[in-house]
This record gives C-alpha cells, sequence and structure tokens, in this order.
C-alpha cells in the first residue's frame, strides 16, 4: 500500500514540477512577445555551466532578436527575463521612464550581510535617499581634491613599473594595473596605503580578487535568486564571512582612528565620516549608520578597483595592436606636458582629449559591466506596442551587442578612437554608448574612474613603449568566471623604457 502511494505522489510532484515550468517557460509565448525557444528547466542561458560570459551571452540573444521589434523575451531557467534591443527603449528605460524601473534586482540581505546592502544593490527608496546623501561626494570639486592623491599613486605605479622592467621584458599587465587602481580606491575610500605595488599579497588585493573571481555559478546564487525573501530570512549571505569582517574591521578601525584624532584628509572616507550618525546603529536625516556606511566604502573599493583595471588592461592591449594609436597618444601627451611646464595637473590631465577618445573607444569595445540590469517596479506599457513589461519582470540591456552592432558603430572590430569625435557622437542616437549606464542611476563614480584610469595611462604613455607579449598573441578570450569583461589569463606585454622621455 505504502509503496503505491509513495509512488503516486512522487508522480504528482513530478507533474506539478513538470507544469509549473512549462507554465513559466510560456511566459513570452502567451504575451505574443518575440522569444527564442527555451530548453526546458534551462532556459536560454546555462548560468551554471559558465562556458560564456554573461556579455556575451546576451549580445548573442540582441543579435537573434535585434529585428524582431524593441523589446524581446529569454528565460534564465525558468525566469523569463526581457532584453531590449532598441535605442529609443533603452532611453525610456533608464531615462525618461526610469520611475518604472527603479530597480536593479539584486539580492541583499541588510541584516546578515550588512556589506550587500550597498547603493548598487538597493531597491527604489531605500537606493534613492542613498544617492542623494552620496551624490556630493562625487562632483568635479571634490575629484579636483583628491586629484593628488591619485597622481601619487600614479607615481608610485611608475616607478615600480621602471625597476620591473630593467630585470623582466614581458610583464602579465592585469594584475599589475589591478594593483595600481586598488592602491588608488584603498587611498581614496580608506585612507590606507594598500601597498598591493610592492606587496603582490597584500590583504586588499586578496580580498578584492577572491570576491571578483568565483562569483558566479554558486549555488547559493541559484537559491537567492529564485527565493529572494525566503533566502533572507534563511540568512544566505552575498559575501564570504572572512572578506567582510576583513572589510568590516578595516572601517572601524579607520573611522575610530580618524574621528579620535580628528583627521581629515579630503577623500572618500572623510566625506563618509561626516554624514556618520553619532548614534551608529541607525541611519537619520541625511545621515549614515555605521553598518551604510561601510557598505558604501566596500562597494567604491569593488566598483573603483576592478572596473577601471580592466579599462586600462584592454586599452594597452589595443595600443600594442596599433602602435600608430599608440604614438599619437604619447605625442598628445608630451605635447600637453609641455605647455603646462611638464606637471601632471587637473588642467593639464583635463586637457588631453586624445586620451578621452582612446578610454572611450575601449570602453565601447569593452564594456566593463556589459548587461545593465533594470527590474519593472510598475507594470510599463512599452510606446508604439501592445506589450506590458509586468511589475517584477527583469529587464536587460545587452550593452556589448548594442557596442558591437555594425548598425550602431560601423565596422565595429576595429579600434578607432575617432568615433568620438564631437561630430561623430553627434550623430549617434544618445544610448548608442552606456558603459556607466544612464539616468538616475548612472555611475556615481564615473568622473573618479575616468580620472584615475586617465592618471595611469598618462604614466604609462609617457614613459614606456608596449608591444604584444608572446602569450597574448593569439586573440584574447574573456574570462567567463569573471562579473566583469576580463581577459582570460590577464594580457601579457612587451614593456621598455621610453628613452625619449624626460
Ligand atoms: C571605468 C570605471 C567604471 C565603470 C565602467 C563603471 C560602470 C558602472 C555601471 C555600468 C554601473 C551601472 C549603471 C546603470 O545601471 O545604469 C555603475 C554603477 C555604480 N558605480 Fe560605477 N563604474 C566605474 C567606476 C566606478 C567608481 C570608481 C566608483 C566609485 C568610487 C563607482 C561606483 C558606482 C556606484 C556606487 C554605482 C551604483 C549607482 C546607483 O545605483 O545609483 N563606479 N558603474
Ligand atoms: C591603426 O589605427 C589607424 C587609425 O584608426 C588605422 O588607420 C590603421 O589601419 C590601424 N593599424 C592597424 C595595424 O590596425
Amino acid at each position: 500500500m505504502v509503496v503505491v502511494e509513495i509512488i503516486m505522489a512522487t508522480a504528482m510532484v513530478a507533474v506539478i514540477v513538470y507544469l509549473y515550468v512549462k507554465r513559466q517557460q510560456t511566459y513570452w509565448a502567451r504575451r505574443n512577445v518575440p522569444h527564442l525557444k527555451p530548453e526546458f528547466f534551462y532556459g536560454n542561458t546555462k548560468t551554471l555551466d559558465r562556458t560564456e560570459q554573461i556579455g556575451i551571452i546576451f549580445a548573442r540573444f540582441y543579435n537573434e532578436l535585434k529585428n524582431s521589434g524593441p523589446l524581446a523575451g529569454v528565460y534564465m531557467y525558468v525566469r523569463p527575463v526581457a532584453v531590449v534591443t532598441d535605442l529609443e527603449l533603452v532611453k525610456c528605460i533608464l531615462v525618461k521612464d526610469f520611475q518604472h524601473f527603479t530597480d536593479r534586482g539584486f539580492y541583499y540581505n541588510e541584516i546578515h550581510d550588512p556589506l550587500s546592502a550597498h547603493m548598487f544593490n538597493l531597491p527604489g527608496s531605500k537606493w534613492k535617499s542613498l544617492r542623494q546623501k552620496l551624490s556630493p561626494t562625487f562632483t568635479s570639486g571634490k575629484m579636483k581634491m583628491m586629484f593628488s592623491t591619485i597622481v601619487a599613486a600614479g607615481k608610485q605605479f611608475n616607478d615600480f613599473l621602471e625597476e620591473k622592467v630593467e630585470r623582466e621584458s614581458e610583464l602579465e599587465m592585469k594584475d599589475l594595473l589591478a594593483r595600481f587602481t586598488t592602491d588608488v580606491i584603498g587611498m581614496c575610500a580608506f585612507g590606507i596605503e594598500c601597498n598591493s605595488m610592492k606587496d603582490p599579497d597584500a590583504q586588499f588585493r586578496v580580498m578584492g580578487r577572491k570576491f571578483f573571481e568565483d562569483q558566479r555559478g554558486q549555488v547559493k546564487n541559484v537559491f537567492h535568486n529564485a527565493a529572494p525573501e525566503l533566502a533572507k530570512k534563511a540568512g544566505v549571505r552575498v559575501l564570504d564571512k572572512d572578506v567582510s569582517d576583513f572589510f568590516l574591521n578595516v572601517v572601524r578601525e579607520t573611522v575610530d582612528y580618524r574621528v579620535k584624532n580628528n583627521i581629515k584628509r579630503n577623500d572618500f572616507m572623510d566625506l563618509l565620516i561626516q554624514m556618520r550618525n553619532p548614534e551608529e546603529s541607525e541611519s537619520g536625516e541625511g545621515l549614515l549608520s555605521f553598518n551604510e556606511l561601510a557598505a558604501q566604502c566596500f562597494l567604491f573599493y569593488l566598483a573603483g578597483f576592478e572596473t577601471s583595471s580592466t579599462l586600462l588592461t584592454w586599452t594597452l592591449y589595443e595600443l600594442s595592436l596599433n602602435q600608430s594609436i599608440q604614438e599619437k597618444g604619447r605625442q598628445h601627451v608630451m605635447n600637453v606636458l609641455d605647455k603646462h611646464d611638464g606637471e601632471i595637473t587637473y588642467e593639464s590631465v583635463n586637457d588631453m582629449i586624445y586620451l578621452d577618445k582612446i578610454l572611450n573607444e575601449a570602453l565601447r569595445k569593452y564594456p566593463p559591466v556589459p548587461v545593465h540590469f533594470r527590474e519593472a517596479t510598475k507594470d510599463y506599457q512599452v510606446p508604439d506596442t501592445k506589450i506590458v513589461i509586468e511589475t517584477g519582470t527583469k529587464v536587460f540591456i545587452p550593452v556589448y551587442g548594442i557596442h558591437h552592432d555594425p548598425a550602431v558603430f560601423p565596422d565595429p572590430e576595429r579600434f578607432d578612437p575617432e568615433r568620438f569625435s564631437p561630430e561623430q557622437v553627434q550623430n549617434r542616437h544618445p544610448c548608442a554608448w552606456t558603459p556607466f549606464g544612464e539616468g538616475p542611476r548612472i555611475c556615481i563614480g564615473l568622473r573618479f574612474g575616468l580620472l584615475q584610469a586617465k592618471v595611469g595611462l598618462i604614466y604609462l604613455l609617457k614613459n614606456f613603449k608596449f608591444d604584444i607579449g608572446e602569450k597574448s598573441k593569439a586573440p584574447l578570450s574573456f574570462d567567463v568566471k569573471s562579473l566583469t569583461l576580463s581577459p582570460e589569463g590577464g594580457l601579457s606585454l612587451k614593456v621598455k623604457k621610453n628613452l625619449l622621455a624626460n
């Protein structure tokens, strides 16, 4: 008897699961939205397999679906995800109708994992008040204040590299560049000399690497994706406990030290301490609780070093492939510096417009964040269609796909900084190029990121010459485990001193 009942029950569960998956995976069909045919259970992405970087997966979807209308559907396992395939609609979602898309839909857990409750992850209302509090931290005035710190780190990086090329002719640049940006953000966000330049095992670098490598495809991600509310109650964390403890401690010590000794250093930490609620366990009007302060510090650190260092990595890669652009960039740096008495100042850096073109083109070809994420917070009628994006639907913008679409950027695999001449920019759709996102949730650290990349590039071009190394001769592939678009196995370059540098 019992055996029969068990078989019956199992069969029933199987049928229910089957029907649930089928129902979920006909979501787009039932709404007459163009879509890709899902594989049973897996849908279209198989993110746990880790065979393709997420930006490339969504670029593929973009190419397959872009001729079928402004919006199309895919499935990540059983979850329907909308893919935006039209630039006007990108603009509506990010900018014009932002009110319908204020969230990214990322998991965080304020109680069990306070560092995960940072601005990038927070939903609408919580995000808004935090963004308002933090915006004054990133004005051009504040960037000017931090400029000397960035240059100091650039100088250290330069000296380190000069020593290194005396002994080695081929260098792994990705790691070196990440150490440079780690030092910059360490100084600016924590006021700490991370020293990762000299000491590759410096704690900051180790913890940062741990966070970015090996994020995708973890089983806990499946849980908090499928049932975020349940995961929150069950105490599922985003960060490993040792990473989290390390950063909470660093922030604790830094805050205490500065408050006790009344230290002011014109950096992010300083600005955050000014907003610290003396009643540390709660936030208030314009004030941050200790946990909130620590979470933002942590976010600046994460957002600051990885994105900017991969930007510099790809830039050096392209400049090594095209020596004439590299030389033009070098001449430009020399000429502008000559006009400014050879000094790297805020003004001279601002005058180096050709470097902006180079960096912008590198951001086009290799957007460090290759997909933008939104979640519908209110039903949204897609203009000029019958499609309604329902509340709670995830909406992805395939940045890498758009940046490589020949209809948007002709001959997209060619690296051409002149795409960013004022005329060419004028002739493009305003949402054609969005490496920093767009609208109210655009990257808050955009100026800072570009500034540190530019200062790094100035030192690199001024004093060194780059050529493709033996190990990087074959076309580079993308690291599928990385959240950002970064080269598998790093970037190996032949580096020489520029003997003409003064
Ligand atoms: C080259 C460097 C960088 C790139 C390519 C980059 C890219 C991005 C992108 C694509 C987003 C999402 C935008 C959207 O969804 O519309 C973002 C958000 C963000 N970035 Fe950056 N970023 C860079 C550097 C930085 C730096 C240096 C910081 C801080 C020091 C920073 C802090 C943030 C923060 C706090 C957010 C969340 C903004 C919000 O939700 O309101 N980023 N970034
Ligand atoms: C380098 O870039 C320039 C300018 O875009 C282009 O004319 C030239 O063909 C490129 N050279 C190589 C080797 O790709």
